[in-house]
């Protein structure tokens, strides 16, 4: 094989797998600080054996110190197949595999009937996009702490202005009458 051949293999994976998701769903990965990744939990008041999703989980920071700090469990959401396998990775070398999962994919098809908590650092635009998803699917009392971005409409139950973290509980924060569309 010769090295243009295989310069230009890399350049078209690089850029098909990790620059193009991003045009179309234009969220850098920015991972959050681990001050915020633990006010964001202990916001959340997570409990051992609860389950916690990440939506667009980056490295997976947020789902390792979940299961390592909480005792949680943890599934993460990317749609990035680079920051997916860098994920990956760095939850089969901690210890926690039996208790966290990364999953590649997009955040708007995975099911959350299952989240105890939700945690997510997106865009303005995507968590309006989420609203309807998380009525129809998330239990009451279903806790979402969102970083910087505010979900229109809904009252935040706890807010920690300093760190811009934002603490929505299902069932109470969205107006009277929004219910299960
Ligand atoms: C700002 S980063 C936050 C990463 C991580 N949650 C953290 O707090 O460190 C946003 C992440 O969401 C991912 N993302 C954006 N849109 C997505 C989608 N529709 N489905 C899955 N992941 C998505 C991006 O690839 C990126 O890794």
């Amino acid at each position: 094989m010769s090295l243009p051949f295989v310069l230009l293999s890399v350049f078209l994976v690089l850029f098909f797998f990790w620059l193009f998701p991003l045009f179309f769903r234009g969220i850098p990965w920015q991972p959050t600080d681990m001050r915020r990744v633990r006010r964001m939990l202990e916001m959340s008041r997570i409990r051992p054996g609860e389950v916690l999703y990440d939506l667009g989980c980056g490295d997976g920071r947020i789902l390792l110190c979940a299961a390592r700090e909480y005792g949680a469990c943890a599934v993460g959401v990317e749609l990035n197949p680079w920051l997916f396998l860098l994920a990956w990775f760095r939850v089969f070398l901690s210890g926690f595999r039996s208790r966290v999962r990364v999953v590649f994919g997009n955040i708007f098809s995975v099911d959350l009937s299952r989240a105890d908590v939700i945690t997510l650092f997106l865009f303005e635009h995507v968590n309006e996009a989420l609203k309807e998803k998380f009525l129809r699917e998330l239990r009451d009392g279903t806790r979402i702490v969102s970083y910087v971005w505010t979900f229109r409409g809904w009252t935040p139950k706890e807010v920690d202005r300093d760190l811009r973290l934002f603490l929505y509980v299902k069932g109470e924060s969205e107006p009277k009458g929004s219910g299960t569309v």
